[in-house]
């Protein structure tokens, strides 16, 4: 049996999150299987795969089909903190003992800044490509997470706030998203970690050539213009992209992985009852280069 995709919801508008089927990815793939995926990555933005049984290295093993992978140094806990290796994001709610951390947990407290749209890494100088992120244990009820397509935003702007958008450059900090959910205690090390970098508004799929909104909750300012009016137009173009018909909705079942582009895609996690564990691992594909180096 080979990949075969089809739209995940018939009923959703816009198309953009495709189900997968005929493929085990705890496998070594062939090369044809991994074409597939990818040309169903540009075309969709978002896969679903059900029932694949991954261990870590399962998910890097295939996750490394796409790319060179990222590194799990945006978050907060770190070191002899750590719960998993230093490849592979933590989206849980455990320590490193697998006990759920208390509600007022450091860590925790940084983490429900999922909540809030974004594209992974927009803090990053070279963004993440792919995010792949498999549901080891979901909580009873809660946790969906909901993606939104920044093609589709882009192209139903009209076209005056299309042509104000085209050249501007924004400023991304995890320090400015943090902040906005009243989260300030950073440490010297991380107000430098979390320092902001630039990333364009606008940028264009290098495959597809489609362009599409680049936004994040990291991004705080916009370069030439006053803060406050950055933060509203940014919030005004949040709200325009993240409106229902943009949106898919994902309602996890354990051993889900889903593999998403954040090149053209927003996303958020939703809440769940936080005494029940949800255990989520991502691995991470970086992009080539930074979203400044590229032409509009
Ligand atoms: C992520 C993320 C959302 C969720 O893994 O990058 O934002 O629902 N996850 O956990
Ligand atoms: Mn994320």
């Amino acid at each position: 049996m080979s990949v075969s995709i089809r739209a995940s919801d018939p009923v959703a508008r816009p198309f953009f999150a495709g189900e997968v089927s005929g493929v085990d990815v705890s496998q070594d793939l062939s090369r044809e299987d991994v074409a597939a995926i990818s040309t169903g990555m540009d075309q969709y933005g978002v896969l679903v795969f059900h029932d694949q049984h991954l261990d870590d290295g399962r998910q890097l093993a295939f996750s490394r089909n796409f790319g060179a992978l990222e590194q799990a140094t945006g978050d907060i806990a770190q070191g002899a903190e750590r719960r998993l290796s230093i490849d592979v994001n933590d989206i849980s709610n455990l320590d490193r003992n697998n006990q759920i951390l208390a509600r007022d947990d450091r860590r925790r407290l940084f983490g429900l800044g999922n909540r809030l749209w974004h594209s992974d890494s927009s803090f990053k100088p070279v963004p993440a490509k792919y995010s792949l992120l498999s549901a080891r244990v979901i909580p009873g009820a809660g946790g969906n997470t909901e993606f939104a397509d920044m093609r589709a935003a882009y192209d139903a702007l009209d076209d005056e706030t299309r042509a104000m958008c085209e050249d501007l450059v924004c400023e991304h900090s995890q320090l400015y998203s943090r902040s906005t959910l009243g989260f300030s205690d950073f440490t010297d090390d991380e107000r430098r970690r979390f320092a902001p970098v630039l990333q364009r508004l606008v940028r264009r799929h290098p495959v597809t050539g489609r362009k599409s909104l680049f936004l994040a909750s990291h991004a705080g300012a916009i370069v030439g213009w006053p803060v406050p009016e950055a933060r509203a137009f940014l919030r005004e173009l949040t709200e325009h992209a993240t409106q229902r018909q943009f949106v898919y909705a994902h309602v996890w079942r354990q051993w889900d992985l889903v593999m998403w582009d954040n090149r053209v895609t927003m996303h958020r996690a939703r809440p769940y009852d936080h005494t029940q564990v949800r255990d989520m691992h991502r691995t991470t594909v970086a992009c080539e280069q930074s979203t400044m180096e590229q032409a509009a």
